[in-house]
């Protein structure tokens, strides 16, 4: 070819990536200014593996919508440190945040002074439900309690002793899912004593040692149930170091790798699937709604799915096939 077509077929690939045809970008959310690419970040409420399938969904609905995905996460599940993580984003003049919300009080101010700034919030996962964000985008956390304590007390025969373990008691979302927990046992099987409610920081670490101490000081606890995502692996090492994997009944929250591994050798007994892709997914799809000026519902239900060792290995294929293009 001569070198005089290639130089016109070079531009012309040029203009066509530079007027944004070379971009998955199916048109939702007015266009930006010129030249200006849309930034929206995800702040979790800290370092957790729990958010890894969050932010995959972002990140593919940033991609297929044409604007950058970031993800900024604090450390530790402390509120100062999310509120700093939060302070940073805005002074960057992002197009949105979605975050997941530690603590109610203690994150309205910052939602506000970003709202202020012109930056689109939503809450995902864990809402702040006083704060200003446009809408919480995850599971509906009180009926999920419910359902959890409801599947539970099948395997308990209607009685005996539970634990109940959580990642830190100032979350909302964790605090509504232990009021339906204990819901559904006062008006199901008031037979089941709820023990120990107590607080592992969202730390394997403590909760492996909180089990073990949970342990030695219920010697007949026939249950221990978990609200947050690290309950059932850290739990599920403690039973097994002590000798007791199988011999007390063990169900909580969420899908991590390891969680699904003691389902399969019979150590946890079920978990409560959260849509974690899906609440990343539908962040980025909000936050492009708001900025197209769309009212926005106060909360969207990504739902939940309980799996067993016979769903085990068949559920994450049916629910990517939501998002299959
Ligand atoms: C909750 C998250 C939390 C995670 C880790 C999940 O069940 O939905 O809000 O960060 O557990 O503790």
């Amino acid at each position: 070819m001569k070198k005089s077509i290639l130089v016109l077929l070079a531009a012309v690939a040029l203009t066509w990536l530079d007027t944004g045809c070379g971009k998955k970008d199916e048109s939702k959310g007015t266009e930006p200014a010129k030249g200006k690419e849309r930034v929206f970040v995800m702040v979790p409420k800290g370092v957790h593996p729990y958010y890894e399938p969050c932010f995959e969904g972002f990140k593919d609905a940033a991609a297929k919508y044409g604007v950058k995905a970031e993800y900024r996460a604090a450390k530790g599940f402390e509120v100062p440190q999310e509120v700093e993580v939060i302070e940073n984003v805005i002074a960057r003049h992002v197009d949105g945040i979605a975050i997941s919300a530690l603590d109610d009080q203690g994150l309205a101010p910052v939602i506000e002074e970003a709202t202020k700034a012109g930056i689109k919030v939503v809450t995902f996962d864990a809402p702040a439900p006083t704060s200003k964000a446009l809408t919480y985008i995850g599971t509906m956390n009180e009926a999920a309690g419910y359902a959890g304590a409801e599947q539970l007390l099948k395997l308990m025969n209607n009685e005996g002793e539970v634990a109940v373990l959580q990642g830190g008691l100032g979350a909302p979302n964790l605090n509504d899912r232990f009021k339906g927990f204990e819901r559904c046992l006062k008006e199901k099987a008031p037979n089941i004593k709820i023990v120990a409610h107590e607080d592992e920081q969202g730390k394997i670490d403590v909760t492996v040692n909180k089990t073990e101490a949970l342990l030695q000081a219920h010697p007949n606890l026939k249950a221990i149930f978990g609200v947050s995502a690290e309950v059932c692996p850290g739990a599920a090492a403690a039973l097994k170091q002590q000798g007791k994997a199988g011999k007390v009944i063990l169900a909580g929250f969420d899908d991590l790798p390891d969680t699904l591994s003691a389902i399969r050798g019979d150590i946890v007994n079920f978990c409560i699937a959260q849509r974690t892709y899906k609440m990343g997914w539908l962040s980025v799809e909000k936050l492009l709604e708001a900025i197209d000026g769309k009212p926005l519902p106060k909360e969207i239900d990504t739902g939940v799915l309980v799996i067993t060792k016979q769903n085990v290995d068949t559920y994450m294929q049916d629910m990517k096939k939501e998002f299959a293009k």
